[in-house]
C-alpha cells in the first residue's frame, strides 16, 4: 500500500485535513446522504430555535469518516452559534473540562470527538453540567474540603464516537438526541465525489465518479482522498481530466480492488476462510493472526465487510459468507 492513510479513515494527515475542510458542507442542505439523521435534525434545530433554547445534547456514532465532525459544525452553523472542538483523550483532568465549560457562551456547541475515551473523573464533572448546566467543584482536601457550585451558560454538547457500546450508561442517557451514521451507498458517494470535483476544479464523468464511489467503502472521507489520488494520476498520465480508464488505472495501482477492499481486508477474509476454515472466530484471535489492532478491525474493517455481506457476526464469532469466498476465488462452502 502506497499510502496507509488512504484506506484508514481513522488516521489523520494535515494536508488531507485541510483539503477535507474545504470540501465539507457547511449547512444541512449541502449535506448529502444520512437522510434520516438530517431530517430529524432539521426538526430539532427548528424547534429549538423557535423556543429560543439551545439544541438538546447530541450523540453521533458510527464508523470513522462518515461526517460526524462535519455534522457537528453544520449544527452549530444552523443554530448560528460558535463551536469549540476537543476530544476525549485531550481532556486529561477534571480541571481541563471545567476550564472549557466555564469559557463557553450561551448556546455554544461543545464538540467532543472520541467521547468514549473520556476518563472517569472528567466524565463525572460532565453529568451535572449536561443536566442542570452547573459545575460542582471541590476545593481543598479532607474534612475542610468545600464544594462550590458554578452556573454555566446553556450550551449543547455534541459527542462523537465510533463505539457507542463503550459509553457508560449514565453518560449515554444524558444525550437527548442519539443518532447513528450509516455507511453511504454508491449513488450518494458518487454525488459527493462530483460535488468535491467541482469545488476542486476537476473534470470528471459520471462513470468515473461511480467507479471511485464503488471503491470508497461507503465512506466520504475515503471517496475524497481517492478522488485526489486519481486526479494526480490523471494529471500525469493524461490531460488532467478524469475518465474511466485513468480512474481504473489509478485505483488498481493503489491496490484497491473492485469492491474497495485493500490488502488487510483480503488478508482478513483469507485467514477466516483458510486458517479457520470458515468456522466462527473471535475478533481477538483474528487481530492476533493478522497483526492488527482489535479496535481497527472493529471500527474500520468490519462495518464495511458486514455491509457488503462478506462476513457475519454470530454469537460464537465472525464467519465468512459465500460472496467472500467468491470474491477471493475460493470454491464455496
Ligand atoms: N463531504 C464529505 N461528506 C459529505 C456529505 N455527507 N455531503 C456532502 N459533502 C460531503
Amino acid at each position: 500500500m502506497e499510502d496507509d492513510r488512504l484506506l484508514r479513515p481513522d488516521l489523520e494527515d494535515l494536508s488531507e485535513e485541510r483539503l477535507e475542510t474545504s470540501l465539507r458542507p457547511r449547512f444541512l442542505n449541502e449535506y448529502i446522504g444520512q437522510s434520516k439523521v438530517k431530517n430529524n435534525m432539521k426538526i430539532y434545530i427548528e424547534a429549538a430555535k423557535k423556543r429560543k433554547e439551545p439544541l438538546d445534547h447530541v450523540l453521533l456514532y458510527g464508523p470513522p469518516g462518515l461526517g460526524k465532525t462535519t455534522l457537528a459544525n453544520i449544527i452549530s452553523n444552523e443554530m448560528n452559534s460558535n463551536i469549540k472542538v476537543t476530544s476525549g483523550p485531550a481532556i486529561e483532568k477534571a480541571g481541563d473540562l471545567a476550564a472549557l465549560l466555564t469559557n463557553l457562551q450561551e448556546f455554544d456547541v461543545l464538540f467532543i470527538d472520541e467521547i468514549h475515551r473520556l476518563n472517569k473523573n472528567v466524565e463525572e464533572i460532565l453529568y451535572p453540567a449536561l443536566e442542570d448546566f452547573t459545575l460542582d467543584i471541590i476545593i481543598g482536601k479532607g474534612p475542610t474540603a468545600k464544594s462550590i457550585r458554578i452556573d454555566l451558560p446553556k450550551f449543547t454538547l455534541i459527542g462523537a464516537t465510533t463505539k457507542a457500546g463503550s459509553l457508560s450508561t449514565p453518560l449515554r442517557d444524558r444525550f437527548g438526541i442519539v443518532d447513528r451514521l450509516e455507511l453511504y451507498n454508491i449513488a450518494e458517494l458518487a454525488f459527493i465525489i462530483k460535488r468535491s470535483a467541482k469545488i476542486l476544479n476537476i473534470e470528471i464523468d459520471d462513470e468515473s465518479a461511480n467507479e471511485i464511489a464503488r471503491r470508497s467503502r461507503g465512506t466520504p472521507r475515503i471517496a475524497n482522498r481517492l478522488l485526489k489520488r486519481v486526479r494526480d494520476y490523471a494529471a500525469v498520465l493524461s490531460d488532467g481530466n478524469i475518465n474511466l480508464k485513468v480512474a481504473k488505472t489509478a485505483l488498481n495501482r493503489l491496490e484497491i480492488d473492485e469492491m474497495g477492499l485493500d490488502e488487510i481486508d483480503r488478508k482478513l477474509l483469507d485467514v477466516m476462510i483458510t486458517k479457520y476454515a470458515g468456522r466462527p472466530v473471535g475478533i481477538d484471535a483474528l487481530a492476533t493472526t493478522i497483526g492488527e489492532e482489535v479496535d481497527t478491525l472493529e471500527d474500520v474493517y468490519e462495518p464495511y465487510l458486514i455491509q457488503i455481506g462478506f462476513i457475519s457476526r454470530t454469537v460464537r464469532g465472525r464467519i465468512p459468507l459465500p460472496p467472500a469466498y467468491e470474491h477471493l476465488g475460493y470454491e464455496k462452502l
